[in-house]
C-alpha cells in the first residue's frame, strides 16, 4: 500500500480537491495509493472536520505546544511516520520546516505555492504580483528542499491578472487552478514513481 499524508493549516481546499480526485480517479485501485492521514499544526484548521467526515484519520500537532521549532518538527515527524508515507503533501501548511525534517522526507515531500515560482517566494504573493504590474500570476507544485519555495517544479498553472484585481480576487482565481494542478501532479507522481500494485 502506498501511503499519502497531507498536512494542512487552514481551510484545506487543496486537500479536499486531492481527496476528491483520489476517489474519482480510483487511486486505490490503480496505484494502491491511499490518503492515510490529514495532519494539522492548528486545532482551528477547518479542513480537519471534512477529512474526518471522509473517514480519513486526522491529528493535530499544535506548534504552540512546543518550545522550539526543532521539538515541533520532531513531534510532527513522529505523527507522520506512524503512517509510513511514500508521499508527504503540504497543502496550505503554513509552518516553515527545519532542515532535518526536510532531509528526512527528501524526494517524497511536495508543496503548492501560490505564485509562478521562482517569482514571489514567501508570503503575500498575490499583492506582490499586483504591485509589480504582472499581467499573469499562478501557482506552482514543487518538491520541497531546505530552501523555502525552491525545489524541482512539478506543475504550474497561469491565470491573467485583471485591471481591477485585488489580492482576494486574484487569490480566488489562482486557487481554482491549484485545485486542478495539485491532484494532477500527485497522479503523475503515482504513475511515474510509486510501485503499482497491479
Ligand atoms: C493556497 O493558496 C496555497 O497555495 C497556499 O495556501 C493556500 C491554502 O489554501 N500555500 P487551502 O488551505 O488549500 O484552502
Amino acid at each position: 500500500m502506498q501511503s499519502i499524508v497531507i498536512l494542512i493549516s487552514g481551510s484545506g481546499s487543496n486537500m479536499q480537491a486531492i481527496v476528491r480526485a483520489s476517489i474519482a480517479e480510483q487511486w486505490g485501485d490503480l496505484y494502491n495509493a491511499h490518503i492515510t492521514a490529514v495532519i494539522s499544526n492548528s486545532t482551528n484548521a477547518k479542513g480537519l472536520a471534512w477529512a474526518h467526515s471522509q473517514g480519513i484519520a486526522t491529528q493535530v500537532v499544535d506548534h504552540q505546544a512546543f518550545a522550539t521549532r526543532g521539538l515541533f518538527d520532531a513531534a510532527l515527524q513522529a505523527a507522520i511516520d506512524t503512517h509510513k508515507p511514500q508521499l508527504v503533501v503540504l497543502a496550505g501548511f503554513m509552518r516553515i520546516l527545519g532542515a532535518d525534517f526536510v532531509a528526512h522526507y527528501a524526494g517524497r515531500m511536495i508543496n503548492i505555492h501560490p505564485s509562478l515560482l521562482p517569482a514571489f517566494t514567501g508570503l503575500h504573493t498575490h499583492q506582490r504580483a499586483i504591485d509589480a504590474g504582472c499581467r499573469f500570476a499562478g501557482a506552482t507544485v514543487h518538491r520541497v528542499t531546505p530552501v523555502l519555495d525552491e525545489g524541482e517544479i512539478l506543475a504550474q498553472a497561469v491565470v491573467p491578472v485583471l485591471n481591477d484585481d485585488n489580492e482576494h480576487t486574484l487569490a480566488a482565481r489562482v486557487l481554482t487552478q491549484e485545485h486542478l494542478i495539485y491532484p494532477a501532479a500527485i497522479r503523475t507522481l503515482l504513475q511515474q514513481q510509486l510501485p503499482r500494485s497491479k
